[in-house]
């Protein structure tokens, strides 16, 4: 519920309260467990300092206008030809209702020129979760914005405030790091135009004490698939506010009259349940509100670890032949089939099917697989473009380009321009055409393997625009693209994980989250992802990854399917080489999961057991009706005296009766999660899946 009493604006969640004044600098008085919001007027008051800090609650501010002055990061600063200072004027609020969410919106008013300024509160009371944004509407002088931000908000005084947050890179992504705040900014970042494979814009703050079952965690996701910025600032006074959005970096918007631009949502949260809670809150909340539909993830295949660019009618055929056989539901070719891509070096912007390759055109294929009773996916990189490709050749100004220099190639790729509108029509066309011809593809895998470089169209006055309107541009493409095709579901990739946030998962029903298959090295990047992001979102492949950098990892296909499955399961092995009995174990695996897979891609994760702290690794789900428990056990190399780990689930009813497949007896709830299970895991990279019923 949302009230406004006394100069204070009470929001009211399940089980949190947010609270912050009203006037024109809004500030932030309140954020955590609920409370009687109403009763805090006497927290509300004048605090100043000295002449060096005359208004101590511009520290909490809740969005932050820069008026002159403001000591932290502010959230918006423009320029007008005569003035760089804004002077925002509160003028009115609304509240809207809808099923599952109330909608705040405080609106701002520029004194000297029409400029509005719309802060947005789109409030979740179920989740306790409150998407941040800001709409800015120009009626007045052509303005130029240059910062950008969608929120910010402040933490409560903690004796220690510890921010935790993925990080990584290309094969190695969301690890999850600590770093305690002391007085000063701390900001991760991306500035390589995508949402990046170094840090992931999502962060949990805590005392330092959170586990995964208790503390109180405030939370935050940034919905942006661009150049984005989240910075934690721990002033000399105490105060703690965080700010996230477009990256202030090389970054400008020109806002003519009759323009508006809003900025990503910032969703956060609050829970007292530790990251344990978090993330099952947002697992759920992502399931409801933020994925384009709810549907059950089929089981894929897709070639690309096979078969690499030497994607053939009839080699996929026998691939699809053996998928088929093994239960498969979804087949996928990847890149290769197109133009002249025999490797990276040419042929990506060329968006006909390659002859030589299938002669009949892809309708031979797809109608094969149809008929073993599979869906038809296929990869597309509409974003790149090869100099060795007709598109370059025929548009070398269709790329990204300085003047003076030759862009940067990184896997022989340049970027297209997306901004321009013969690039998103070319874009459109090649996809309409690809999905409208072949309506039996329900599936498109959309890559992009490069960092954004040389952004730049040769205009000084409106080049730091661009990297803003390419992510704009990127999700009005695949906004049009699912409605043109809305059977058609959608896979984000970025060479892996490197476009994985809450934009993009708007438009995309699951993730690429890493070109790290090894199962082992999952364990760690699926646990980081889970911190943030849902099962049902996670991709994750059985393959041969044995020797891939010439080196032998040895793990056995059980650990790998049991890896596999705490997602979304699908296979990227060579399977053509495959002996009947590897078919067949394979073909068990799938049918194994598709028992399980409403538990694990919707239920209620709970995390028993992380490699961070000990050599177990235990995972749980509990289906939403919390009668069907799938826990998975991994461990990696055990020593003949070592003690055989037990593993204790979660989340059970304590009176609840439960049967153990493979147990004769049947335990109660409490009696399961006090006592534990024996794990059994013995020797090498052994792995191990429980089932519970409740009875
Ligand atoms: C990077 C992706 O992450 C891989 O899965 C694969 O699709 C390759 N690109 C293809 O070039």
């Amino acid at each position: 519920m949302i009230s406004y009493e006394k100069n204070l604006f009470i929001i009211e969640m399940k089980h949190s309260s947010y609270v912050f004044t009203g006037g024109d600098t809004p500030w932030g008085v309140y954020w955590g467990e609920k409370l009687y919001g109403e009763e805090l007027g006497y927290l509300v008051g004048k605090r100043e300092h000295s002449s060096f800090d005359p208004d101590l609650n511009r520290h909490r501010e809740e969005y932050g206008f820069w008026d002159s002055y403001n000591p932290l990061e502010s959230c918006l600063k423009v320029n007008y030809p005569a003035t760089r200072q804004l002077d925002m004027k509160f003028q009115d609020y609304t509240v809207q209702t809808e099923e599952g969410k109330e909608t705040l919106t405080l609106r701002f008013r520029n004194s000297y020129s029409p400029l509005t300024a719309e802060v947005i509160y789109e409030v979740y009371p179920e989740f306790d979760i409150i998407g941040r944004s800001m709409r800015l509407v120009n009626e007045g002088d052509t303005v130029v914005i240059e910062n950008l931000k969608s929120a910010a908000v402040s933490i409560p005084h903690q004796d220690k405030y510890r921010v935790r947050y993925l990080s990584g890179r290309w094969t190695g992504e969301s690890h999850i790091n600590d770093h305690y705040l002391t007085n000063g900014a701390f900001t991760i970042q991306s500035r390589t135009g995508n949402t990046g494979p170094h840090f992931n814009p999502a962060f949990a703050l805590d005392n330092g004490k959170a586990d995964e079952k208790s503390g109180n965690v405030w939370f935050g996701l940034l919905g942006y698939s661009g150049n984005w910025q989240i910075t934690f600032e721990r002033t000399t006074f105490q105060d703690v506010r965080v700010l996230g959005g477009i990256s202030n970096f090389d970054f400008s918007y020109t806002l003519k009259a009759g323009e508006s631009i809003r900025t990503p949502v910032m969703t956060v949260g609050f829970t007292t349940g530790g990251y344990g809670a978090m993330s099952r809150t947002l697992h759920a909340f992502e399931n409801r509100h933020i994925l384009p539909a709810r549907k059950t993830g089929r089981v894929l295949y897709n070639s690309w670890e096979a078969t690499l660019f030497d994607v053939r009618a009839e080699s996929q055929k026998e691939l699809a032949k053996r998928a088929a056989g093994m239960g498969v539901e979804l087949f996928v070719i990847d890149d290769g089939w197109f133009g002249q891509r025999h490797s990276d070096k040419a042929g990506l912007g060329d968006w006909y099917v390659n002859r030589d390759k299938f002669p009949r055109g892809l309708g031979e294929l797809i109608t094969y697989v149809k008929e073993l009773g599979m869906d038809f996916g296929i990869w597309v990189e509409p974003e790149s473009v090869n100099p060795d490709s007709d598109l370059y050749r025929n548009h070398p100004n269709w790329v990204y380009r300085f003047e003076n220099r030759e862009p940067l190639e990184a896997r022989n790729q340049y970027t297209l321009n997306l901004s321009k509108p013969e690039v998103k029509q070319l874009i459109l066309d090649f996809m309409t055409k690809l999905l409208g011809e072949n309506r039996d593809i329900t599936f498109v895998k959309w890559d992009m393997n490069k960092t954004l470089t040389d952004v730049s169209a040769g205009n000084t006055e409106t080049d730091k625009e661009l990297w803003y309107r390419h992510v704009k541009t990127l999700y009005e493409i695949w906004a049009e693209l699912r409605s043109r095709f809305p059977h058609v579901e959608f896979e984000t990739c970025s060479g892996g994980g490197s476009r994985v946030d809450l934009g993009i998962l708007r438009y995309a029903d699951q993730c690429w989250p890493s070109d790290n298959t090894d199962a082992y090295s999952r364990l760690a990047i699926q646990e980081g992802f889970s911190y943030f992001y849902a099962p049902r979102i996670m991709t994750a492949w059985v393959t041969d990854a044995s020797d891939g950098d010439g080196r032998k990892y040895e793990r056995p296909y059980s650990y790998r399917f049991h890896s596999s499955m705490m997602g979304m399961l699908g296979i990227g092995a060579d399977i053509s080489r495959f002996s009947e009995e590897t078919l067949e174990e394979f073909a068990g695996y799938i049918a194994e999961y598709k028992e399980i897979r409403e538990t694990v891609q919707y239920g209620q994760q709970y995390r028993l057991s992380s490699l961070r702290e000990s050599p177990l690794h235990a995972v749980e789900y509990v289906r939403e009706d919390g009668e069907d428990i799938v826990i998975f056990t991994f461990h990696q190399g055990f020593c003949h005296d070592a003690v055989e780990p037990r593993v204790y689930p979660e989340g059970l009813e304590p009176d609840g009766v439960y049967q153990v497949e493979g147990m004769e007896e049947k335990l109660h709830g409490s009696t399961l999660m006090k006592a534990g299970l024996e794990t059994g895991l013995g020797g090498d990279f052994d792995s191990r899946m429980f089932r519970i019923r409740r009875v």
